[in-house]
């Protein structure tokens, strides 16, 4: 498998775990990057003082490589930024917004940006600000998702025909074959973020990585596809903000009715009415729990098994 990315960013293996709000703490983050991969703190929800924190036991975990997701729509993002990287993070990972301050902030500090996109412009624009990898997210991905509705199959050639900058696929990959594929596309990598909900590490609820595991196809739905697409796994409060969205309410409105704390009450809480699961279409295919050491193993293994039996075979 050929790649630049394991050199960029100093890990073994081209793969990364995503960000995940209240669910990549140090714990996951440390244990994907003891694996081999990239793990990453989800830093989404935390204060400044809660980013250095988890940094620092992250440090206390592991010595290898590991990264910080910062969506870019929190208002001290900058700050977030350079206090994550002064508390040790090695990689800044960028999401929802442009990445052109930041990069520059990263980089004098020293350390190697990713950012996240949904379409080809957007990966110009990440391009040109300087990122050394970045990350195209399809549509089947768990949690927020672009508005152009782009899947990862098309999105991932598209992408890496109009960059030079290494690409790595996320959204709908949960195994191997989900990652041989992805080369396939072009990419040189892969981000998971549903398949590391359900691993052993993983602080999320164990109501919310049962509910992963007995997910099956047609377990997640789209809300708010006109003011902010997320997905997530259907449950009473999914049916609300559909219904809500049918009914015409403004994003406002929806907004006020959603009200704040409902990541937290799925993933910390369990509460499975209340709650909001984001998820993957991936869901559908996870059906164990396994460690990231395991998750890891069986990707890279797997993959090479794949690449040598379609080195062998013919088509036709
Ligand atoms: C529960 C959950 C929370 C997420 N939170 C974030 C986040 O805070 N920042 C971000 O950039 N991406 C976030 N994502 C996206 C992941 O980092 C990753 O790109 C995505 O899950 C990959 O698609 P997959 O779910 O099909 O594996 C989240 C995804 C999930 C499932």
């Amino acid at each position: 498998m050929k790649s630049r990315v394991p050199e960029r960013l100093g890990i073994s293996f081209p793969i990364l775990q995503g960000g995940m709000i209240w669910i990549s703490d140090a714990a996951l983050a440390a244990a994907v990057s003891e694996a081999g991969g990239l793990g990453m703190i989800g830093a989404g929800g935390m204060s400044i003082e809660e980013i250095r924190k988890e940094v620092t036991r992250a440090k206390s975990i592991s010595t290898r490589t590991f990264g910080v997701n910062i969506p870019l729509l929190r208002a001290d993002a900058g700050e977030a930024v350079e206090a994550a990287i002064r508390a040790g993070a090695d990689v800044i990972a960028t999401s929802a917004g442009n990445p052109k301050a930041y990069t520059a902030i990263a980089r004098d500090l020293g350390a190697k940006v990713i950012h996240v996109v949904s379409n080809v412009r957007m990966a110009e624009k990440a391009e040109e600000a300087g990122v050394d990898v970045i990350v195209a997210e399809g549509y089947e991905a768990g949690g927020h998702n672009g508005f152009d509705e782009l899947t990862t199959m098309v999105l991932v050639p598209q992408i890496v025909d109009a960059v030079n900058t290494p690409v790595i696929a996320a959204g709908g990959i949960g195994d191997a074959r989900g990652m041989a594929a992805a080369f396939c596309l072009g990419a040189e990598g892969v981000q998971l973020g549903t398949r590391f909900i359900a691993s052993v590490e993983s602080p999320a609820h164990p109501r919310y990585k049962e509910l992963i595991l007995s997910a099956g196809d047609r377990a997640t739905v789209i809300t708010g596809r006109s003011f902010g697409p997320v997905r997530v796994l259907k449950n009473k409060l999914a049916d609300m903000i559909l219904q809500a969205e049918r009914e015409g309410l403004q994003p406002e409105e929806v907004q006020e009715m959603i009200g704040a704390g409902r990541s937290v009450k799925a993933c910390l809480e369990g509460n499975l009415d209340e709650g909001s699961f984001m998820s993957g279409q991936i869901a559908g295919m996870i059906h164990d729990l396994k460690s990231a050491r395991e998750i890891v193993k069986e990707l890279m293994e797997g993959c090479e098994e794949i690449f040598s039996y379609l080195k062998e075979g013919e088509l036709g």
